[in-house]
């Protein structure tokens, strides 16, 4: 078999990817290695820049998401007791948009499977081979059959864990890391959210999100140590530890019950430079992770895939290479912004346990410069809304 692009991986990156080549009437195939509903079990990220809201505009798959998406112009941040609101809208401009990544997901496949697209599920041992050279090609073996799909070119978009970054450790990639001391207890319930925003809380015993993904379904995070497990964490005992740490106000105005979906997830800051060797892109998670704190992992999959599209247009449109030259350069530009923002938004708003109290002291007083200074919070959600393209 032959095609012109196999992306491999079906998350949000290789979706979207898929759906702006297939528009474009640039053949794709699509391989992931577990089944779509697997895929749509994954709970993830939830708030989406207005970069990611047109590409799945662009994607003709954004039709359900403005229809049940929450505009938000505006997130609290709660600090020694008080909150401050920070006015997205007013400071930029813009809003994002509240919409899971699992519908978005679910949009992606939906347009996929009606347009045609071809997307081979349960694969195993998916493997890029010569991507060096002129005709890279992609095996895979499904029930007890090895494949071969020939092509142009290969887009790793296989997540953090995938092949495509695994097979290049030794084609002079370089990693940059930073591993967090601590992870993200998160848990999903039907129940109305607690504000009509997202509230983002610096407290003594630990960071606290207030999330949601409609007006009748909450999303709610307490930092943990890493030692913890999911299992030892009762709903009730959940529902007690944020109350703890947001204020008074709030914590009686939360509405609690049975959760539908617990999780534990590590913070991580990763970078891999360069993102392209030869005629293999690594786009999305698969180069680079950010901590959850600004939202902005399932945004720079959305970026990466923009520099990428446009350079494979130009390769298929007007026969130039410079897209694709570009790419790795455009993606990591706007990836280390985003990287420096989420680290600093982690720093600022978790407890770390080798700062001790004086950490404490100092990202009050942060919180409190920026709650006075137009300029600060200008800064902060300049970066939260999204960096331009
Ligand atoms: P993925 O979504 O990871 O998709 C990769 C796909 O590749 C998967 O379907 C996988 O099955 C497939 N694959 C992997 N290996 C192979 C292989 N060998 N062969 C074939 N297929 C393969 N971001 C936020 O902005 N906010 C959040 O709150 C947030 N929470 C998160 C919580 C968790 C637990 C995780 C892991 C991530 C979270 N993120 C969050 C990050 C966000 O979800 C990711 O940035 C986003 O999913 C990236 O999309 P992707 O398509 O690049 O990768
Ligand atoms: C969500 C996750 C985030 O990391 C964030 O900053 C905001 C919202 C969420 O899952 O809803």
């Amino acid at each position: 078999m032959r095609t012109q692009v196999v992306i491999i991986g079906s998350g949000p990156s290789g979706l979207l990817l898929g759906q702006l080549l297939g528009k474009a009437g640039i053949d794709n195939v699509i391989i992931d290695r577990v089944d779509r509903d697997y895929i749509l079990g994954r709970i993830r990220a939830g708030v989406l820049e207005v970069g990611m809201v047109s590409m799945m505009d662009q994607a003709g798959a954004g039709e359900r998401m403005h229809k049940e998406g929450l505009v938000h112009d505006g997130f609290d941040l709660s600090f020694s007791g008080r909150r401050h609101r920070i006015n997205l809208k007013n400071l930029t401009g813009t809003s994002v948009m509240v919409y899971g990544q699992t519908e978005l997901t679910r949009d992606l496949m939906d347009h996929r499977e009606a347009d045609g697209g071809a997307t081979v599920y349960n694969a195993a041992n998916v493997t890029p081979h010569d991507f060096d050279g002129e005709k890279p090609y992609v095996t895979y073996e499904k029930d007890g059959v090895t494949h071969r799909i020939d092509c142009d070119f290969i887009a790793g978009c296989d997540g953090f864990h995938g092949v495509c970054r695994a097979s290049v450790q030794d084609k002079g990639i370089q990693n940059y890391e930073k591993v967090y001391p601590f992870g993200w207890l998160g848990i999903l319930a039907d129940v109305p959210p607690v504000h009509h925003e997202l509230i983002y809380a610096n407290h003594a015993r630990g960071f606290a999100l207030c999330s949601q993904r409609s007006l009748t379904r909450s999303r709610y995070y307490v930092q943990v140590p890493l030692t913890d497990k999911v299992e030892e964490w009762s709903d009730d005992a959940f529902w007690d530890e944020i109350r703890s740490r947001l204020p008074v106000d709030v914590a009686e105005a939360m509405v609690t019950g049975s959760s539908i979906e617990k999780s534990i997830a590590p913070l991580r800051s990763f970078v891999a430079e360069p993102l392209r060797f030869g005629r293999l892109f690594l786009v999305g998670d698969a180069g680079h992770i950010v901590p959850p704190t600004g939202a902005k992992g399932l945004n720079l999959a959305a970026s990466d895939v923009h520099y990428l599209f446009e350079g494979l247009q130009g390769f298929y449109g007007e026969k130039s290479i410079a897209g694709i030259d570009a790419y790795s350069a455009r993606a990591l530009a706007r990836i280390w912004k985003a990287e420096r923002f989420s680290w600093s938004m982690t720093t600022l708003m978790h407890r770390f346990p080798a700062e001790g109290e004086f950490g404490q002291k100092v990202q009050e007083a942060e919180l409190d410069y920026l709650s006075s200074s137009n300029a600060a919070q200008t800064a902060m959600a300049e970066n939260y809304v999204g960096l331009p393209y």
